[in-house]
């Protein structure tokens, strides 16, 4: 294990009803900017009990925060921050909307410098406080301090760094509506958010381990469950609370990181439009076959401990993993082929470029450049 140093400061409010909380976990004093995706509040009742609770407080309001939160609309929303002087953000929706949010706090307090370019840098050195209330478990951005931000223009999709929320309220119920479709996503990446930060290099920690097994084992668990009844409290429960452990900072204590499926998928969204789940499902079977000798002893561990994969040589069983691992997100009714999507080699050649200009190198070992990526893309034409 390395040395590491933690703190997480979100306050995590969790549960049935919890959404009435607003009234006091945000100052009356405070002018509030409220954020919103595309409606899906409205039509779930989520609206109405934000509304409720912020009743008595200075509130603005700005909607249109689209999946895969584009620089292009949150220019606009902190214009209205800044005209408005609002003392903090709430976003309500999805992880794109709090994304988003979290770069609107930032282009709020640094007015001089564009959206852009804080992205860019990779890091918010300023931003105003804001919390959330999630509807959508899958990115662990309630609780963690990442953001990730398109811009249209450049078609291209990064991620930044800063401040945790304040505080998320994360009600179960809030889940009900979900399609089906952005379920299996947030399934799927959840999934992943647990390999980046596991399958990587083994013997490092012992109790993270079995924590990140944990979470994948419950999302697995949790899958057919919500497929057959989407309305079971304790499920959705397991379901929301199984995404925020996934990503908020618990699992990477002190290990190595991979992150390149993540990278490769940001890319296909960028160029292609992919649903940011979906994408990690097209990914990272290749990301697992292609570095599958680094990553042997821990695929052969969680074979054994989590899918019950204890026959066979070595290779053999690393085979049967990988497979159950696609099944998995072919079970979700997720696309695992660029074909599915109509995505072909041009898109796998210019994500390879766009990596060697750009000189990366990901994974837990640093040995994930563009050339790599093509291989683990050509996989999985
Ligand atoms: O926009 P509305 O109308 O609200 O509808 C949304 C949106 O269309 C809908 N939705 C959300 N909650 C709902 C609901 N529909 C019915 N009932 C509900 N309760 O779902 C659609 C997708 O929402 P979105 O916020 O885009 O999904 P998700 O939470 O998966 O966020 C995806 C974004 O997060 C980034 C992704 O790259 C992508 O841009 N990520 C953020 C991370 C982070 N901050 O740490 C890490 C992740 O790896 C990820 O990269
Ligand atoms: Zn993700």
């Amino acid at each position: 294990m390395f040395n590491f140093v933690f703190q997480n400061t979100t306050k995590l409010v969790f549960g049935r009803g919890q959404i009435a909380q607003l009234q006091t976990l945000i100052e009356k004093n405070k002018k509030v900017l409220v954020t919103f995706g595309g409606g899906s509040v409205k039509r779930n009742g989520v609206y109405e009990q934000v509304r409720e609770a912020l009743k008595d407080h200075n509130t603005v309001e700005f909607w249109g925060i689209e999946p895969n939160p584009a620089v292009e609309t949150l220019r606009k929303a902190i214009k209205v921050g800044l005209d408005e002087q609002v003392d903090m953000v709430l976003a309500v929706g999805g992880g794109s909307v709090l994304d988003g949010t979290k770069l609107i706090a930032a282009g709020i307090a640094c007015p001089d410098t564009d959206a852009w370019t804080i992205v860019k840098t990779g890091t918010a050195t300023k931003q105003i406080p804001f919390a959330s209330v999630m509807t959508l478990p899958a990115t662990g951005s309630e609780m963690n301090n990442g953001a990730v931000i398109s811009c249209h223009e450049t078609k291209e999709k990064f991620a930044f760094r800063g401040d945790y929320p304040v505080f998320s309220i994360l009600d179960p119920e809030t889940t009900y509506s979900l399609p089906k479709h952005q379920i299996a996503c947030s399934l799927a990446d959840i999934v992943v958010h647990c390999f980046e930060q596991y399958m990587t290099t083994s013997g490092q920690s012992r109790v993270l381990d079995r924590w990140a097994e944990g979470v994948i084992a419950t999302a697995m668990e949790v899958a057919p469950l919500i497929q057959a009844d989407q309305h079971n409290y304790d499920v959705m429960a397991d379901y929301m609370f199984s995404a925020t452990m996934a990503l908020n900072n618990f699992i990477r204590m002190g290990v190595t990181q991979d992150w390149s499926t993540h990278q490769i998928g940001h890319e296909l969204t960028a160029l292609c439009g992919v649903t940011h789940g979906e994408s990690l499902a097209i990914v990272y079977p290749g990301t697992a076959e292609v570095l599958r000798e680094q990553k042997k002893a821990k695929l052969l561990q969680f074979g054994e401990r989590v899918l019950g994969v204890c026959e066979g040589s070595e290779d053999e069983r690393v085979d049967q993993v990988i497979a159950k691992i696609e099944a998995f997100f072919k079970s979700l009714g997720l696309a695992t082929r660029l074909s599915e999507k109509g995505i072909g080699v041009d898109v796998v050649e210019e994500i390879a470029r766009r990596f060697n200009e750009r000189g990366v190198h990901f994974g837990e070992a640093k040995n994930v450049t563009g050339d790599v990526a093509r291989e683990i893309l050509m996989k999985r034409l």
